[in-house]
């Protein structure tokens, strides 16, 4: 097989995206098509399982064939069919697992299961043609927040996990808290433009036993505690300075664990990846954390950020070189653990 050019066809459905892409060589995205539900659960103010099940089987087909198309290819074309097997919500994974099964059976190509945070890492892989592994890479969305040594393609090492919420989620609950609506992050991020970050003085979150492990539950407590007590007062307080102080106080701590990460393991590569990468201050601060240690610094594009199936594509893209291929037991597996497989 000529392995100069792999071409892959790769679908995202963990949560309230249907996404489909045709990635060439694990870098090259030749389409990357993204139909999201988001206006559709921010009437519910969060994502609702059944729902985003249901759209995902309603949009799938289509997502497929936009993405076939805007790359000028057909499913003959393909080399391989990748999809993410978790985590993720269960009835959404498994519309894109079946999807995926059905149409390598069909075709009678190679199936490839992806871990949904190796795709948000892999992200870096697209615009940044340079980047290999080793690197330590912090993945921060509205299910996950790792810190992450990957040692090699499809290699990981978990330095720090959240204890409870994850960055994002933080985000959702707070911007709910103080009326802002779903999903948080980008609302928050705007609000905090207009806001002082040192207003107040949130503590950072910190955990007894785990160096890098995070903990945003409490910090997202000390937000309504403030919100709750003020209100009991009649005192005045000021949304824009609550987003702004919040923020400023996660990406402190993020900031704070990746800096101690990449001394302690001698680290010159840092990426970042993840719906909450997209947040341009939080990529200020690390952009600025890795010129002051001489560190070179990646990030995706805000839409290659949040989910989207070109990235799983390029995550794929390394299984297929290692020869990892699912057979037709392939599952959906909400709370898949990184490196598990
Ligand atoms: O990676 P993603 O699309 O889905 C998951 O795998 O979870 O991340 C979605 C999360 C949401 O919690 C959303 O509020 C957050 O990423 N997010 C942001 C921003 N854009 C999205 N958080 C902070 N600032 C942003 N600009
Ligand atoms: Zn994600």
């Amino acid at each position: 097989m000529d392995t100069k050019e792999i071409k892959i066809l790769a679908i995202e459905s963990s949560c309230d995206e249907t996404a489909a892409a045709v990635v060439v060589n694990g870098r090259d995205v030749r389409s990357n098509i993204i139909s999201t539900q988001i206006p559709l659960h921010t009437l519910y103010g969060g994502v609702v399982p059944e729902i985003a099940s249901r759209k995902h089987i309603e949009r799938i087909n289509q997502v497929i064939e936009q993405a076939l198309e805007a790359a000028d290819m057909s499913l003959e074309d393909m080399d391989g069919i990748a999809v993410t097997y978790g985590p993720g919500l269960v009835g959404a994974l498994l519309v894109g697992v079946a999807e995926a099964k059905a149409i390598a059976f069909a075709t009678n190509k190679p199936l490839i299961g992806v871990h949904h945070i190796e795709g948000h890492i892999s992200a870096n892989y697209i615009e940044n043609k340079d980047l290999e592994p080793p690197f330590l890479c912090l993945v921060v969305s509205g299910g996950h927040t790792h810190l992450v040594r990957v040692v090699d393609y499809g290699k990981y090492e978990i330095l720090g996990r959240t204890r409870d919420d994850a960055a994002g989620e933080a985000f959702d609950k707070v911007a709910r808290a103080i009326g802002l609506g779903y999903p948080g992050g980008p609302k928050i991020e705007k609000a905090a433009l207009e806001g002082n970050p040192f207003a107040y003085n949130f503590t950072r979150p910190k955990v007894a036993d785990g160096l890098y492990d995070f903990s945003f539950s409490g910090l997202k407590s000390q937000v309504l505690n403030y919100i709750n007590s003020a209100a009991m007062k009649g005192e005045e307080i000021d949304n824009n300075d609550i987003a702004a102080s919040f923020q400023q106080t996660v990406i402190d701590t993020l900031c704070d664990h990746a800096s101690m990460a990449i001394e302690e393991f001698g680290m010159d590569k840092f990426a970042i990846a993840g719906g909450v990468a997209s947040n341009q201050t939080l990529r200020k601060a690390m952009e600025d954390m890795c010129r002051e240690k001489g560190v070179k610094f990646y990030h995706p594009s805000p839409i290659l950020c949040t989910d989207n199936a070109a990235m799983i594509g390029a995550a794929a893209y390394y299984e297929f070189l290692a020869g990892k291929f699912d057979g037709w037991d392939l599952n959906a597996i909400p709370n898949l653990k990184l490196g598990e497989r």
